[in-house]
């Protein structure tokens, strides 16, 4: 089940604490208590907690059959595969994409109609398919950057290595597939597959404009279009498609997936900044890599070449301490707030797209994901 406030040990004992990105305009290291946290824009009354409960309203077992899916897609006769896979699964992670999925099939079901639970068995099948696409490309990712921590756990990278990691990608990748493909139509697995493709694009994309810190805003949210939104928009699409929308809602479902998938993603890499160790993964590897995601391209579009060359020489130099500098030259400026006002816009539109379908509970749950995406614990 999706869980925004991924802090369980500290949430059990009441003494949760916890930030988000609305809280801190100018950035500090503080935290609020959770039930001080800040209300959406969108709807001033709902919480993470209510948003967790407006989902399992709408999605009832279906969620767990998703988590009993992805447990059977990823068995192999080879324990030490396996054991790996499940190592990869320990930390479920939020399940966007299957709840997406899953939350848009609900909310395109025609009034009066059981055509959710006549398309049930096809809908575990296709969001759970997302997910484990989902998941090798974490794998995948972690090794790019090196990372130690993922979901509060050693990746595994860390732990098993990069050959391994590199593999268990692959498995998981065509475990997706394989899933996907078990719908008794073709269309989902050809469009997972060309969401998983572009996908790689992204990374790839991504990969190549490391120390191109001219790139603009438009040219890295189509790198970001690719390498996370097209997952989030197929996962919306197909739960629509499989309740027999029309091609026109099917487009809603799709674009309104699509800045969802945006938004999310340029919040996080608000994140890799101004995060902390709260969102149980190893931050600050995209300055390390000379990658130039919004906060960067936003602060070298307004300094000076001087401040650019410094903030260069810093981040490349090899040093953990100089690069921890050239990390504050971008936290102390107004890089931030400009990334967050263009992944608010972004909220903005993607919540626009879902006027053209009835309201709904499922509907509402959306509305809700779309603004979480930009406001969950930092
Ligand atoms: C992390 O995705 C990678 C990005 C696209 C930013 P999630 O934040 O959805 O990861 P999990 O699945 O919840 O861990
Ligand atoms: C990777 O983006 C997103 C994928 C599509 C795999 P990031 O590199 O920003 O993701 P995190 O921050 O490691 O989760
Ligand atoms: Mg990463
Ligand atoms: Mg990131």
């Amino acid at each position: 089940m999706i869980d925004w406030n991924k802090n369980s040990a500290r949430e059990s004992d009441g003494a949760a604490r916890t930030r988000t990105a609305r809280d801190i305009p100018s950035f500090p290291r503080t935290t609020v208590a959770r039930d001080q946290e800040p209300r959406l824009n969108a709807n001033p009354t709902i919480s993470a907690l209510e948003l967790k409960q407006a989902i399992a309203r709408c999605l009832g077992a279906s969620i767990s059959e998703v988590e009993s899916r992805i447990n059977a897609s990823l068995n192999s006769q080879h324990s030490c595969v396996k054991q790996l896979a499940n190592q990869a699964n320990a930390m479920a992670g939020k399940r966007l994409r299957p709840v997406l999925a899953l939350l848009s099939a609900r909310a395109a079901e025609p009034v009066g109609k059981s055509t959710f639970e006549q398309a049930r068995r096809n809908l575990i099948y296709i969001a759970s398919a997302a997910e484990l696409v989902h998941m090798a490309s974490l794998v995948h990712d972690d090794i790019m950057d090196q990372a130690e921590s993922r979901r509060h756990q050693p990746t595994i990278y860390r732990t098993a290595g990069e050959h391994a990691a590199l593999l268990l990608g692959d498995f998981l990748f065509t475990k997706g597939y394989a899933t996907a493909s078990s719908c008794g139509s073709s269309f989902p697995a050809r469009k997972l597959a060309l969401a998983a493709t572009q996908l790689c694009e992204g990374e790839l994309r991504q990969q190549l404009s490391a120390k191109n810190w001219d790139l603009s805003v438009k040219e890295y949210l189509s790198i970001v279009g690719q390498k996370t939104a097209s997952l989030c928009a197929v996962s919306c699409r197909l739960g629509a498609w499989q309740m027999g929308a029309a091609q026109e809602v099917q487009r809603c479902f799709h674009r309104f997936g699509e800045l969802v998938g945006l938004a999310f993603q340029v919040f996080d890499d608000w994140l890799d900044y101004w995060g902390s160790d709260q969102t149980g993964k190893t931050l600050g590897t995209d300055l390390a890599q000379l990658k130039p995601t919004l906060p960067l391209i936003k602060f070298v579009q307004s300094c000076t070449p001087a401040t650019r060359h410094q903030l260069l020489t810093l981040a490349s130099s090899g040093s953990a301490e100089l690069l921890e500098a050239a990390y504050e030259m971008i936290r102390r400026s107004d890089a931030g707030e400009k990334t967050l006002a263009i992944a608010q816009k972004l909220v903005e539109r993607a919540v626009t797209c879902l006027n053209a379908i009835p309201d709904s509970s499922a509907r509402r749950a959306l509305e809700m994901i779309a603004a979480f995406s930009i406001n969950r614990p930092v």
